[in-house]
């Protein structure tokens, strides 16, 4: 079989689990980044004889919506796919679930899938430095089991995972009073006298939204994914948006306990 290993990863860590797993199957698989926008306006086509690894990360408890269009072109015939969700430490609830079905209206059988975990992209303390060293374990083990059920069996049938269909609502944060904290129009801002003009924000963000001229400047949607503030080399981009922080803040106080990675085969 010929395996293809695609994944959407602003912070890397979706990345390194689908790479993990891929390479688990067979160390000559493709790969597929359409974390930057421009690799998101091509249609792509797997056959029977593909195997295809596909992860995203989980953003408010679904498969980020702005990827949705995108995934409805990636088309099988009578292809494998492993759907991966990567989540930080609260749930992926209906995420993996989601992004199977996108895939099995799409020609694809998945035949396994799986939920691992991330440190979250909005702070610097949940789930700080995952995926570890027992996380990559797991997605080890899951890439043999998949090696092993692709050597065993010559009739796939598609796999069960938790989540609901339809999908739930996406996830959304409350404040103090109970009241939604909306987010979606929060966007970074930047110390323009710590901002050197390297253009590291600028080819980071997966929505090309940050101005090439001014970098301060966010021009379009912002999804929160975080990269332009973890890479930035001074650390002039930040967050200040009250609702936002206080969801982050709550998060990582409630959040504490470790979840695990669990795997569908
Ligand atoms: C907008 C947004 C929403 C998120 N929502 C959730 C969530 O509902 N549950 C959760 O556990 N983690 C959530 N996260 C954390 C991400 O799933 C985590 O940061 C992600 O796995 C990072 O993937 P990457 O390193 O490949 O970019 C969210 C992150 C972002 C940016
Ligand atoms: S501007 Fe928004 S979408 Fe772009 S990298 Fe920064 S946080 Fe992500
Ligand atoms: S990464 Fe930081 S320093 Fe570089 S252009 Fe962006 S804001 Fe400026």
């Amino acid at each position: 079989m010929n395996i293809t290993a695609m994944y959407f990863s602003p912070n890397g860590n979706t990345k390194k689990i689908v790479y993990t797993i891929a390479n688990k199957i067979d160390e000559n698989f493709k790969s597929i980044d359409f974390t930057p926008p421009e690799n998101r306006n091509n249609e792509y086509k797997f056959r029977s004889e593909d195997l295809l690894v596909i992860g995203v990360p989980v953003y408010a408890g679904r498969v980020p919506n702005i990827l949705i269009k995108f995934l409805d072109k990636i088309k099988g015939e009578n292809s494998i796919a492993v759907p991966v969700v990567v989540y930080g430490n609260r749930n992926y609830d209906d995420a993996l679930i989601e992004l199977k079905n996108i895939l099995e209206n799409n020609g694809f059988c998945a035949i396994a899938g799986g939920a691992f975990i991330a440190q979250h992209a909005f702070s610097k303390i949940l789930a700080k430095n995952r995926p570890d060293s027992e996380d990559l374990a797991k997605a080890k083990d899951f890439g043999k089991q998949i090696y092993d059920k692709l050597s065993t069996s010559h009739e796939f049938k598609s796999i069960k995972v938790n989540g609901f269909t339809p999908v739930r609502e996406y996830y959304k944060p409350r404040d103090r009073a109970g009241n939604f904290i909306n987010i979606l129009k929060v966007k970074p801002k930047t110390k323009a006298e710590m901002c050197n003009n390297c253009g590291i924000c600028v080819s980071a963000c997966p929505m090309g939204s940050i101005s090439k001229e001014n970098p301060s400047d966010i021009t379009g949607i912002c999804i929160k994914c975080c990269a332009c503030e973890k890479k930035c080399p001074t650390g002039a981009k930040y967050f200040d948006d009250e609702g936002y922080l206080y969801h982050k803040t709550e998060l990582e106080l409630e959040y504490t306990r470790r979840a695990e990675p669990e795997i569908f085969i």
